[in-house]
């Protein structure tokens, strides 16, 4: 069985995300959508509150797992027994963290996880987590942006609606 870790901090998760999520679906017999819980981030959204919106975005899609690591990426792959990760590319400036970060990973695991990028769609190449929490955070529509139920937890959190 082929399965692959799609790790993010999905704080919150973009239609960017589930195109990505989609598409590996139907690429990986198994999808594991991981969020990273970084205590020294100070996220907007608790990790029980990610996997929650990421459940509820995903419930659809089948062969899609969501669930939660922290410490470093490699050693959570070796403990699912997955060897590919996946990650998302908008655009030329995401290209050399994640140029780096893919590197970094192969050479830590020996050799043992390969990054697969997916492409974002043209539809999505501008969209950010940082850039919707920055528009609800001043009460602006992010309805084009992210999924309903995303929506209702940024208008929520920033107490409003929309
Ligand atoms: O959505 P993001 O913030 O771009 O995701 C980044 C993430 C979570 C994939 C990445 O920061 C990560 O996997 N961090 C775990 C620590 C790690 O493995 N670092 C690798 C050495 S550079």
């Amino acid at each position: 069985m082929s399965t692959a870790i799609y790790p993010g901090s999905f704080d919150p998760v973009t239609y960017g995300h589930i195109d990505i999520i989609t598409r590996a679906s139907g690429m990986f017999d198994h999808i594991i959508v991981s969020v990273l819980n970084n205590p020294s981030k100070s996220p907007l959204f608790t990790v029980e509150e990610r996997v929650t919106m990421l459940k509820e975005c995903t419930a659809h899609l089948k062969n899609v797992e969501i669930d939660s690591f922290s410490g470093l990426l490699v050693d959570y792959a070796r403990e699912k027994n997955c060897h590919i990760a996946i990650r998302g590319l908008r655009a030329m400036t995401d290209f050399d963290y994640e140029l780096h970060f893919a590197q970094t990973n192969f050479t830590i695991s020996k050799g043992d996880l390969e990054t697969v990028f997916l492409t974002t769609d043209l539809a999505y190449s501008f969209l950010s987590s940082t850039t919707v929490r920055e528009i609800a955070s001043f009460h602006g529509d992010v309805s084009e942006l992210v999924p309903k139920y995303v929506c209702k937890c940024l208008y929520k959190k920033f107490g409003y609606e929309n």
